[in-house]
């Protein structure tokens, strides 16, 4: 690990924030990254990693790597993360060698592992689905039997865009389910089941929280999800009730703190029609401990976009403004479709819409991948969802005019 990927310390005092994954991510704090002269320092998978495309400093190594992660802590003053997929043993062993790192492992422990997370909220009171820990088909049924046919079936680590996601409608659906996920094991390691709750839509929580405790909330966002991965946010969520929108960001607000999160925190809930057509609430559906797909509306939406607050908020600086800068963002993901290159489209979406702003992130097409994002701004919601989509859409090749 030498040469390039050390980084070059710029004059002036100022740190080296190390991001381990090199994903999406932890590409889009670079931005923001050099607009502060705070340094990046990225343990990418490869050299071709979405952000070791635009970090000098990425050496190349394994998230799962002691050595490897020790000597890449050594040249940064902080040290955070693009995913959740370092092993609990290892931080740690860097929190022992004195690593600073945002979040800490013991926060970062209830955004890995989704039945500790619905231990700790349910111990602390925030509303959660009904949910259980099984380990056998007995309990499977049983848990069906009390809640309602059909379940969700989630295992406790490793998932993503829906993919350790399951609804069963019996124990016999989900150890076919299992036997076909193959990882992370078998029925015997733990499952998280849930109700499968009646959702009015998706929303999301977004906050910033430092280490010395002064936390910062964007409005609550409406998050679209098809097939299991978010394809559209809109900020704020449209006629959310006032009530309902603070107490879901108080809500967030009492997890940051009682778990002592550093950084971005997203809170992914459903809104649910109350009993008896009463008002609205929430039942929270998962953390996520960093910048999330929810908040890239604020990159260009808010007066400080999520990359930037997560790198104040791990350097413990005073957090920027969260507010909105216009009435309505929306958000489009662009999915990887059939058509591998994206430049071409620059020219028709630029001609055809100069509001929209466009993200990629240089990854490589493939079918249902996240590569880029699109945000529109405006006063019109319908206007800026149609122009959003329309850009996302052209991009990824599903329509040519
Ligand atoms: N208890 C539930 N009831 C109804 N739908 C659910 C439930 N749990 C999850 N879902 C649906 O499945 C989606 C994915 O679930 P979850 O967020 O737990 O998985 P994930 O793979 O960690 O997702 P991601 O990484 O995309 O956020 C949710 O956004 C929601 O649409
Ligand atoms: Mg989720």
């Amino acid at each position: 690990m030498g040469g390039v990927s050390q980084p070059k310390r710029a004059p002036g005092g100022f740190p080296v924030v190390g991001v381990v994954g090199g994903g999406q991510l932890a590409r889009m704090m670079q931005g923001p990254a050099v607009e502060l002269g705070v340094q990046l320092s990225v343990l990418a998978e490869s050299d071709t990693a979405a952000a070791a495309l635009v970090v000098p400093s990425s050496p190349v190594g394994e998230h799962t790597d002691l050595e490897a992660l020790r000597a890449f802590a050594a040249h940064c003053d902080v040290v955070t993360f693009d995913h959740e997929h370092v092993p609990p043993h290892l931080l740690e062993a860097l929190e022992a060698d004195g690593v600073a790192l945002h979040p800490t492992r013991a926060a970062l422990h209830f955004a890995q592992d989704k039945l500790a997370m619905r231990e700790r909220l349910s111990g602390l009171g925030i509303a959660c689905p009904r949910w259980s820990r099984a380990t056998t088909a007995a309990e499977v049924t049983a848990f069906g039997d009390e809640v309602g046919w059909p379940i969700i079936a989630k295992t406790p680590r490793g998932g993503y865009d829906g993919k350790g996601v399951s609804v069963a409608s019996s124990a016999d659906d989900l150890t076919e389910w299992i036997s076909r996920i193959g990882e992370p094991g078998p029925l015997e390691h733990g499952l998280l089941l849930e109700e499968k709750v009646d959702f009015v839509r998706e929303l999301a929580v977004l906050i910033a929280r430092s280490p010395s405790g002064q936390a910062a909330a964007w409005p609550v966002v409406e998050t679209v999800q098809t097939d299991g991965i978010c394809t559209e946010v809109l900020a704020p969520a449209p006629a959310l009730d006032a009530d309902l929108a603070s107490v879901a960001t108080e809500a967030a607000l009492r997890i940051a703190g009682e778990l002592g999160v550093t950084g971005v925190l997203a809170v992914e809930m459903f809104e649910v029609r109350g009993a008896t057509g009463d008002a609205s609430s929430y039942v929270v559906n998962e953390l996520a401990m960093r910048p999330h797909n929810s908040g890239h509306w604020s990159m260009d939406g808010a007066v400080t976009g999520q990359f930037e607050q997560h790198l104040r908020a791990v350097l413990d600086l005073p957090l920027g403004d969260p507010r909105p800068r216009a009435p309505w963002t929306v958000m489009a993901n662009v999915l990887g479709g059939d058509y591998e290159h994206l430049y071409p489209a620059y020219r028709h979406i630029m001609a055809r819409d100069p509001g929209a702003k466009v993200h990629v992130y240089g990854k490589g097409v493939r079918p249902g991948r996240k590569i880029g994002h699109v945000n529109v701004s405006g006063t019109d919601l319908d206007d800026a969802r149609e122009r959003a989509g329309h850009a996302a859409d052209y991009l990824r090749g599903v329509i040519t005019e």
